[in-house]
């Protein structure tokens, strides 16, 4: 099933820009978008369902080891806060900004509970983030370029408050690996509907990392994690009827034609689970981006 096995960060051959475009994991290569789409407006009960169902263990274990060494960390877009919550345990310690006002309520909630470091939580967007120049050592910014409204600028944004004087300076992207399922199963039956561009998680990357490089990080290690969602109902159509609804109501329970495409997407995610018949991957990458060798004096 794992045509891509996930390798461990340290084997990860360093990278420059133009060797992140051409990596299969930021595939595939032949639906390059000619430009960026535009944000997906991510709606909020729909996500609350699919994170519900999401298990991404190896990907927050990626995280807590990409920020292990650093001090001052910023988690940008921090959403409910599982990795803002999982590096506070860590460090003792974690900033976030979050634009949308729930997640910044549901943030503030968990960031109550004891026993898990403090988190600072900043209303706010990547594109203008309210601190000064070289506040954190690491900058997280984790399944939040879909969503964005100007990618140059977000990313300028986060190399801007990242100190590439700092040793362990590193801004770490994650986003959705050539192979993952859900964003297939989408691309194949819901675009046409909605009359929008395919999504191509890899192009994203790709251009994070060529603004990256331009502002000072330019130094990239790129690796697999698995992550998945779960449909443990065990009658088939109505499986089938669960993960369309939480697939559709992702990106689109808000649009007007979501009955049409919570019918239409069906026989894709039938196809799916006839061959992995309880869970629908959500595969990502993450990306590690240092400051470029001799570019800090
Ligand atoms: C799919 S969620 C990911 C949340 C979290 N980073 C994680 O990995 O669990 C995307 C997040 O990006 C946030 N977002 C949307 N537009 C943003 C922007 N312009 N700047 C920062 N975050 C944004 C959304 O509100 C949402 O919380």
């Amino acid at each position: 099933m794992n045509a891509h096995p996930a390798t461990r960060p340290a084997a990860a051959p360093r990278l420059d820009a133009a060797g992140v475009r051409d990596h299969p994991l930021c595939g595939p290569l032949d639906r390059w978008p000619a430009e960026y789409r535009g944000p997906h407006r991510l709606s909020h009960t729909g996500w609350l369902d699919f994170t519900s169902r999401l298990e991404r263990r190896e990907e927050v274990a990626a995280v807590r080891s990409a920020v292990l060494p650093n001090r001052r960390v910023l988690d940008v877009g921090g959403g409910t806060g599982e990795l803002t919550r999982a590096i506070a345990a860590q460090l003792g310690h974690c900033t976030t900004v979050e634009p949308h006002r729930s997640r910044v309520a549901t943030l503030r909630e968990s960031a109550e509970t004891g026993g898990i470091g403090t988190i600072e939580i900043l209303p706010g967007h990547a594109e203008s983030l309210p601190f000064s120049d070289a506040s954190f050592d690491a900058v997280l910014a984790s399944w939040i370029l879909p969503y964005v409204d100007d990618i140059e600028r977000s990313v300028a944004e986060l190399a801007r408050v990242c100190d590439p004087a700092h040793p362990e300076a590193k801004v770490v992207l994650i986003g959705g690996s050539a192979d993952n399922e859900l964003v297939s199963i989408l691309n194949e039956s819901c675009l046409t509907l909605v009359g929008e561009d395919h999504d191509h998680q890899g192009y994203l990357l790709a251009t994070a990392a060529q603004a990256l490089s331009r502002h000072g990080f330019g130094d990239f290690a790129l690796h697999r994690t698995e992550a998945a969602l779960h449909f443990p109902e065990p009658d088939p159509e109505e499986r089938v009827r669960a993960a369309a609804s939480t697939l559709v109501n992702f990106w689109f329970e808000d649009h007007p034609r979501s009955e049409e495409l919570r019918t239409a997407i069906a026989p894709s995610v039938r196809r799916h689970f006839a061959r992995r018949p309880h869970a629908i991957g959500d595969q990502g990458v993450v990306l590690i981006a240092r400051p470029t060798p001799g570019s800090t004096g």
